[in-house]
């Protein structure tokens, strides 16, 4: 299915019962200091799961655009983007697990109303209790999943496996239903309860996993499971139960309402839906790929450069998204991350070939082309600017690129790149640190992180004492006071 197709399918099924639907808050939070950028669905809805009332309702549906950066070096495998549109739907103090799980279960296997997915290929992992803070096991969920499956006449059965360890060790034992402990199955925005700070409202999720049926592979682990990295199961959707809060002592209470946060993530839908475990190959990525194929002439098929054709299009694709919400590329903040991404980018464009300077605008269209019916912020004016934005940032790079490759292919034929030598390449070539570690790693040296840092510190400490010389002497104040 086209990611199009999903998501109005989920917005009118939803609709239809009693949500209202809201548009995407914009890639960065307003009025939220706490992080650059939104990366999930109920980040900006933070006020109405603390009680506060939301004009439109006690029922919500959106596609909200997200970012975490958390995942930049994950990408290169075949279902991790940095870049994403979240499905969520939630419930303010109003339905909560019947509900929502049996809507889920309908949206995700019903053909005409929802993406039709096998049910067989469905498997359900939920919350197996946390001692630490007498929170119990949420056997509730289980139970509605349970009978969810036995409608469709599968027996459904339940294991407990706790640790991802456990998981690998006891693999799946014939199970369709899993419990693991808080790392897996507790959502917050803080992460686990110890994580929380005091008055973050957290709670147990039951997650839905999507059986690609792909042969496990045991470098991740003796046995397969829900949570394995070996890519046969893909995390195509997330319920919280947000019920409870984190009080002053440490322990948790339950919530005046009880609150649903379901966040489904649309790509990785799209590609469940096709059957394809490659979440490029669903049609908004592919059509990104498709032009860099044209670029380089480099075909996607060949497995030695599909890693840099993931990366050039995720990171395109996010960057274009946070340029259009009025991020400018910078030495600071969502501006670095912004300029991150492109020069990431750009090295690994250059790896497939495409090296002339303004080479990766055109990409812009093409993304643009996609999202724009639904995302009128990619208009086409806007994206001249945003290529152009784009392009003067990839001619910066690129006019170091190749001098910084050259000094750092001297680092690796000596075996080794010092935090001096990747300072260097910051401040001289404008490498990010992530690029010089993992060219680096692919040839297996270790970059010194800390010494990079200080290397960082002892830069800025020195230009900070510049500045306030030159500001001094600005002054006409250039005499140690202390000695006259
Ligand atoms: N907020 C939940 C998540 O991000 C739904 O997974």
């Amino acid at each position: 299915m086209l990611i199009s197709d999903i998501r109005a399918k989920y917005l009118a099924f939803y609709k239809e019962r009693g949500h209202a639907v809201i548009p995407s808050f914009p890639l960065v939070p307003k009025n939220d200091s706490s992080t650059l950028f939104v990366s999930s669905g109920m980040q900006p809805l933070m006020p109405y799961f603390l009680g506060n009332t939301h004009p439109a309702g006690v029922r919500l549906v959106d596609a909200q655009k997200c970012f975490r950066a958390v995942d930049i070096e994950e990408v290169g495998d075949n279902r991790h983007t940095t870049f994403f549109e979240m499905l969520g739907n939630w419930s303010f103090g109003d339905y909560f697990k019947k509900e929502q799980l049996s809507w889920l279960f309908e949206f995700l296997t019903n053909p005409k109303e929802g993406i039709g997915l096998d049910p067989e290929r469905l498997y359900i992992t939920v919350f197996g209790g946390d001692d630490a803070h007498t929170i119990p096991k949420d056997t509730e969920s289980a139970a509605i999943w349970k009978k969810l499956f036995a409608d469709k006449n599968i027996k459904a059965k339940e294991v407990f496996l706790g640790s991802e360890e456990e998981g690998y060790h006891n693999g799946m034992q014939g199970g369709h239903i899993f419990y693991y402990n808080v790392k897996k199955n507790w959502w917050s925005r803080a992460g686990e309860p110890e994580h929380m700070p005091v008055g973050e409202p957290g709670g147990p999720d039951a997650e839905v996993f999507y059986d690609f049926g792909t042969p496990h592979d045991s470098r991740f682990g003796a046995q397969c499971h829900p949570n394995c990295d070996c890519g046969r199961f893909v995390e195509i959707c997330n319920s919280v139960f947000m019920q409870y809060i984190k009080k002053e002592d440490g322990s948790f209470v339950s919530l005046s309402k009880h609150n649903v946060d379901f966040g489904g993530g649309l790509e990785r839908l799209a590609a469940a839906s096709n059957h394809n475990p490659d979440v490029f190959s669903i049609d908004v990525l592919s059509a990104i790929i498709h032009e860099l194929q044209s670029l380089s002439g480099v075909s996607y098929e060949d497995e030695s450069h599909r890693k840099s054709f993931r990366i050039v299009a995720d990171h395109m694709r996010a960057a274009v998204f946070m340029l259009a919400d009025g991020v400018i590329p910078s030495n600071t903040e969502a501006g670095y991350i912004a300029r991150r991404l492109i020069r990431r980018a750009v090295q690994h464009a250059d790896r497939l070939g495409i090296i002339a300077p303004g080479s990766l605008t055109p990409i812009v269209a093409v993304i643009a082309k996609e999202y724009y019916q639904w995302y009128p912020e990619l208009s086409s004016e806007r994206m001249d600017a945003i290529a152009q934005l784009i392009g003067r940032e990839e001619e910066r790079f690129r006019s170091t690129l190749a001098e910084g490759m050259r000094q750092l292919d001297v680092c690796i034929k000596k075996r080794e790149v010092t935090g001096h030598d990747a300072f260097i390449l910051f401040t001289t070539y404008g490498f990010p640190f992530e690029l010089t570690k993992e060219i680096a790693e692919e040839h297996g040296i270790t970059v010194d992180t800390e010494a990079f840092k200080n290397a960082m510190r002892e830069h800025q400490e020195r230009s900070r004492v510049g500045a306030e010389q030159r500001f001094k002497e600005g002054l006409g104040d250039t005499k140690d006071k202390s000695s006259t």
